[in-house]
């Protein structure tokens, strides 16, 4: 954050009408991109209030008597300053001439959603706070469960997200969450079954479309058919390989290709399940793919490591929260096959971890923000296995 005063900011802040001026939106395309709107009017105490009733982070702030404040990296600051104390020279002027007049929420929203102004904030530097900031991501499953979690982490962390999954009004309903959390990223849900190679490729098209380009895919959707080895029908074998692994595949193969264009890297995660490494009981098909999605992962790091391209996987734990995995019949079965009632079934899974801690979707999302951030730059073809303590990975 740097400090500013001048004739001209003071002349501003020593008018009467000051702090009404101020109440209008962006005047210009740059202040509403570069800036984030106008100043803050900061007085008392009432900064951290002023910030959530106005739903955005504020890049500056004009405090009576004292100057303007900027906050950002150095590569922004002068460029925020300028755009800035220009609007509150426009804002006086035409106060004298019958008022100011901003852009409209019309306006502001096609700028917003214009891809011209993200590519001008990338290349100025002015990507929103937090470490994924101007990245985009596509999670698939993003509807529901884990893939719902990682969708909300990743636009917490800064990027911009595209909801894939089956389930359209699922996806919107994550898109309508992560509009109130993360008010400053954008994101869409993209209706896709992963097993279908068209509407991966329409998908990706339509990512393309709206955000320009891609960093990071997040493979989720996932079904896990529980039956024992010798109830297992045939088609729930094959639906579970289609899904889990074929649409793996699908969404890795239409990524990469976009990603070695661009040329710029990216990151790949399988959300595999520690299922995978420790198999469990009937769990045919899902202990098989899930195994499969870890290596088909090692293998992509070797063949995109060239590209810059890390491929990493996940191994979560039991995942309780919001997953329609954990349906009725499934939490039977399990209750079932440990011999004990279906409302023991979460206490007999937390105990069977090392901290005894059952694990929520954020401690998962929270794995996977970290496995596409810079900080892990020299990872790839790993496995990171959120499970609060139950398998350990040699
Ligand atoms: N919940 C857990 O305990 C747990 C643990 C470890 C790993 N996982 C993995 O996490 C992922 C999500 O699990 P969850 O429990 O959140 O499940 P979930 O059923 O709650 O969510 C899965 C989502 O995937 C979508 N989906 C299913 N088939 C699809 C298809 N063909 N195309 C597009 N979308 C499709 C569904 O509509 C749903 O929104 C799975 O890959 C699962 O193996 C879950």
């Amino acid at each position: 954050m740097k400090h500013f005063s001048s004739g001209e900011i003071a002349g501003f802040l020593a008018r009467p009408d000051a702090k009404k001026l101020l109440a209008a939106a962006a005047l210009t395309p740059d202040e509403f991109a570069y800036a984030n709107g106008p100043p803050l009017w900061l007085e008392g105490g009432r900064l951290k209030r002023r910030i959530v009733r106005d739903g955005r982070p504020a890049s500056s702030f004009l405090a009576p008597g004292i100057g303007l404040f900027v906050v950002g990296t150095e590569k922004i600051i002068g460029l925020v300053r300028d755009v800035v104390v220009a609007s509150l020279s426009v804002r006086a002027g035409a106060a004298e001439f019958g008022g100011v007049n901003p852009l409209t929420r019309r306006q502001r929203e096609f700028i917003a959603n214009w891809e011209m102004e993200g590519y001008r904030k990338h290349v100025a530097g002015i990507t929103e706070g937090g470490e994924l900031g101007g990245r985009i991501a596509v999670v698939t499953g993003a509807g529901s469960g884990l893939g719902r979690s990682i969708a909300v982490g990743l636009a917490r962390a800064g990027a911009d997200v595209a909801l894939a999954d089956l389930d359209l009004a699922s996806a919107e309903k994550t898109g309508a969450l992560i509009g109130k959390e993360s008010p400053n990223t954008s994101c869409a849900a993209v209706r896709c079954d992963v097993t279908s190679e068209k509407q991966v490729e329409q998908a990706f098209a339509r990512v393309l479309d709206r955000w320009g380009g891609l960093d990071i895919l997040v493979n989720a959707a996932g079904i896990a058919p529980p039956y024992p080895l010798v109830d297992l029908p045939l088609d729930q074998w094959r639906r579970a390989l289609a899904v889990n692994l074929t649409g793996y595949f699908l969404m890795a193969r239409a990524a990469a290709r976009i990603m070695v264009q661009q040329g710029m890297g990216g990151s790949i995660i399988n959300v595999s399940s520690k299922s995978g490494l420790e198999a469990s009981k009937s769990n045919t098909p899902y202990n098989a793919t899930k195994a499969g999605e870890m290596h088909m992962a090692r293998g992509w790091a070797l063949e995109l490591g060239e590209h810059g391209i890390r491929v990493n996987s996940v191994a979560p734990g039991n995942v309780f929260e919001g997953s329609k995995i954990w349906n009725r019949e499934y939490i039977e079965a399990c209750a079932k096959k440990h011999g004990i009632e279906p409302e023991e079934v979460i206490p007999h899974y937390v105990k069977m971890t090392a901290l005894k801690r059952e694990v929520k979707g954020r401690d998962v999302a929270d794995a996977v923000v970290f496995l596409c951030s810079d900080r892990a730059r020299t990872i790839t073809g790993q496995t990171l296995v959120p499970d609060s303590g139950q398998v350990m990975v040699r």
